[in-house]
């Protein structure tokens, strides 16, 4: 399973004031809060954190088919700079999700995942041709393979990603 965020930071800037007042204590736990106001970059961390708790609902969403706003519950742990790219965990009740943040100047960007090996087998779709929801939750149709497999899509402002944990991704490096 898969879950995705993009923020369009210039966006973010001008629609999100994530200084008023009682935002941070709705949002965050008392540990991200001390990240975040600590932090060389408090906006961008909002950002980051915000983005890894919308990727990780998305996964479960699907696992739960629970629809909710539960900032405080999903949160982030063991953030970990490597390459640019920061790891982390999301844990929401009982489930742990592992996450990726990428963080440009343009924007921030999560995909989280059940296992982290499942990395590897992330792939961005061009379009969403093949992409098909139920219930609102997308899923991609994999004629090669004749499978569904779980997709995660998110936009904002100039930004879209629609990403997929293709399964068949090893085979398809054997084989093409
Ligand atoms: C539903 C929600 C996750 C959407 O996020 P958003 O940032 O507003 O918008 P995004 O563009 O990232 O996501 C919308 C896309 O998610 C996709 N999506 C919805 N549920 C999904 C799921 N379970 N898995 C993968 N993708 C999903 C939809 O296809 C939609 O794309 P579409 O409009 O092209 O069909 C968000 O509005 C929400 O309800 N969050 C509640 C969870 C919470 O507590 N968040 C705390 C924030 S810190």
């Amino acid at each position: 399973m898969i879950g995705n965020d993009v923020i369009d930071l210039a966006l973010a800037q001008k629609e999100s004031n994530w200084k008023r007042k009682g935002f941070l204590n709705k949002i965050f736990t008392a540990k991200e809060q001390d990240l975040i106001l600590k932090s060389e970059n408090p906006e961008i961390t909002v950002w980051n954190l915000w983005s890894r708790k919308e990727a990780a609902y998305k996964i479960y969403n699907r696992q739960t088919k629970i629809r909710a706003f539960i900032p405080i519950q999903l949160e982030c742990f063991d953030l970990n700079v490597q390459d640019g790219i920061v790891f982390g965990k999301v844990i929401c009740y009982d489930k742990t999700y592992f996450t990726q943040t990428r963080i440009t100047s343009e924007y921030v960007e999560t995909v989280a995942v059940i296992n982290s090996a499942d990395f590897d087998k992330v792939k961005y779709l061009k379009s969403t041709e093949n992409i098909i929801k139920i219930d609102g939750i997308p899923s991609y149709q994999d004629s090669e393979n004749n499978v569904m497999q779980p997709a995660s899509i998110s936009h904002h402002g100039r930004f879209k990603r629609i990403v997929i944990a293709d399964k068949y991704s090893f085979r398809n490096q054997l084989y093409h």
